[in-house]
């Protein structure tokens, strides 16, 4: 399966800057997108119409959320349905990014029931996952890699297809700190994740990881070409077409 370049844009960009950057990124990446080689762009949801005229019906570039609830419609003020996502022409969403586990309140459990519900929907997703630096220097990744997962894809159907679903291993204390999880970390943890994911799904060896944690174009062609890594998930770097258009064609 290609690899998935994905950009977080968080709560960053505003209508004008937002469709811009959408359409320089477009004309910095159309021509030359290596053929082994996804983009997936996921803007606040104020861009994913913006963004959409951009990029919906341009093979190998897709819109993703950030988050949603897990129901099809109701009394949920402030909240999204993966049905409206849809709507929009979402393809992919994120789950349990760790800005919405630690400083929203996410537990595993509703992380679980919304990767469920998502994929019940239609949405591929994204499944987040990722140690805090106590639980790095307790010894406790694999631990926590194993719980985030088993809790995460507890109800995953085990034949699911592999373009359905992907994790991203992010580690906390890398996500926007500039501090870059080194390439032996990142080989354990994914390797890790890979054998874990054989007790959830029967495609497990195609499954996507992608890496995410300061990811720059400087760092982004080493991490790529690692054992077990199927993509990655940028913040920061992604908000500029110019950083972000590296990243994508990054060798
Ligand atoms: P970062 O964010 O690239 O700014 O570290 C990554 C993420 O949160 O997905």
């Amino acid at each position: 399966m290609k690899k998935l370049i994905a950009a977080n844009w968080k709560m960053f960009k505003t209508w004008n800057d937002g469709v811009q950057t959408a359409r320089e990124l477009m004309v910095a990446t159309r021509q030359n997108l290596p053929a082994d080689r996804e983009v997936l762009l996921i803007p606040p949801f104020t861009l994913l119409k913006g963004v959409g005229e951009v990029f919906l019906g341009e093979e190998n570039y897709s819109l993703g959320a950030q988050n949603f609830y897990p129901a099809g419609e109701g009394a949920y003020t402030g909240e999204i349905s993966p049905v409206q996502l849809k709507d929009l022409g979402c393809s992919y969403a994120l789950a349990g990014h760790s800005e919405r586990r630690h400083i929203l309140g996410e537990s595993d459990e509703f992380v679980g029931e919304k990767v469920q519900f998502g994929l019940e929907k239609g949405l591929n997703i994204i499944l987040c996952v990722g140690e805090q630096i106590e639980e790095r220097k307790k010894g406790q990744v694999e631990e926590v890699l194993h719980r985030q997962l088993a809790k995460g894809l507890a109800g995953v159907e085990k034949d699911i297809q592999p373009h359905r679903l992907a994790i991203a291993y992010e580690p906390v204390w890398a996500i926007g700190t500039g501090e870059v999880a080194g390439p032996e970390e990142i080989v354990q943890a994914h390797t890790f994740i890979r054998n874990d994911l054989a007790q959830y799904v029967n495609f497990y060896e195609e499954i996507r990881i992608l890496y995410g944690g300061s990811v720059k174009p400087d760092n982004a062609g080493q991490i790529l070409a690692l054992d077990n890594v199927d993509g990655v998930l940028v913040g920061g770097a992604s908000l500029k077409a110019e950083s972000f258009s590296q990243i994508v064609l990054a060798e």
